[in-house]
């Protein structure tokens, strides 16, 4: 991408979850807080780390890792998005927690001593940086032996797909005919299998790359809870572009399928990350 064009990505981007900060993490499935503490338990954090978490959003990695690391470690975390960062910093407060801390800050222009850190994550966000410059300068801040991982999202192919094929397809149909949505909106399929990501992080230098799928079932509990999600986070960039008229066709439709999908135990969403973990050697 060219300089104006990466800065016209990133503004799309930043303003998106400015707007969506509020909701962030915090309505429906909460499939971040979900997959954040799942990667942290796979990391096997010890006490006293120091770590950086890169695009922190609301914190569903940065409160996982502060758990881990004690009051005798270090969270930092990083977003460009000021109204997420502000977020985080009042719940950082309100949780009393003396070894996290957040920063507005470009992931792509991160900037600290080398071997700063024991380790690195960054989650749900590879896709938003320019991350073939970005993870070799990451990997200079870990200290040796120190570890990156990062999640990335993947829709599982199973038939989970098969029951949210109606919402791909009326998605497409609320836009006009031959409608190109913008890189911003469909930035996490760039990277959404384990051979991109592993390949990234041994471009980048890692060593030891490993990579793991994971998926789970989470529950809407109906089809308001799913509306208020749909606002909260990426999804937020279709229902932004939508006309009136098809923004209310897009929400009559969705509630008449989604009703059909209710279940007790909720509205089923199956929902899978890819973890890439690499060491600097
Ligand atoms: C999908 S959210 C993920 C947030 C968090 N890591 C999580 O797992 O819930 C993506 C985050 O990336 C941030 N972001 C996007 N581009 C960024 C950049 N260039 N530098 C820092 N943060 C960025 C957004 O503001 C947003 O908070």
């Amino acid at each position: 991408m060219e300089t104006g064009e990466r800065q016209a990505f990133k503004d799309t981007v930043i303003g998106m979850f400015d707007r969506a900060a509020t909701l962030y993490g915090q309505v429906g499935i909460q499939q971040f807080t979900y997959f954040g503490n799942w990667l942290v338990e796979q990391l096997h954090v010890p006490a006293g780390a120091q770590a950086l978490d890169v695009a922190t959003g609301r914190g569903a990695i940065l409160f996982a890792l502060a758990e881990k690391v004690g009051t005798g470690g270090q969270v930092l975390g990083i977003d460009l998005a000021s109204t997420m960062v502000a977020e985080t910093a009042a719940e950082i407060a309100r949780r009393g927690l003396t070894q996290a801390e957040v920063r507005v800050m470009d992931g792509d222009a991160v900037s600290f001593p080398p071997e700063s850190f024991d380790l690195i994550t960054c989650g749900f966000a590879l896709h938003f940086l320019d991350y073939t410059r970005t993870l070799p300068k990451l990997r200079l801040m870990l200290r040796p032996e120190g570890v990156f991982a990062a999640i990335t999202p993947f829709v599982p192919r199973d038939e989970n797909l098969e029951r949210w094929q109606w919402l791909f397809k009326l998605t497409r149909d609320v836009f006009p005919e031959g409608f190109v949505p913008p890189a911003a909106w469909i930035a996490p399929n760039k990277i959404s299998t384990p051979e991109l990501i592993g390949a990234a992080l041994t471009d980048a230098g890692f060593k030891d790359v490993y990579t793991e799928s994971h998926t789970t079932t989470l529950y809407f509990k109906d089809e308001s809870d799913w509306w208020d999600w749909e606002w909260s986070q990426g999804s937020r960039f279709w229902l932004e572009g939508m006309s009136p008229e098809g923004l209310e066709r897009f929400k009559r439709e969705s509630f008449g399928h989604l009703r059909e999908m209710q279940t007790a135990d909720g509205i089923p969403s199956t929902m899978g990350v890819v973890l890439a973990r690499g060491e600097k050697h």
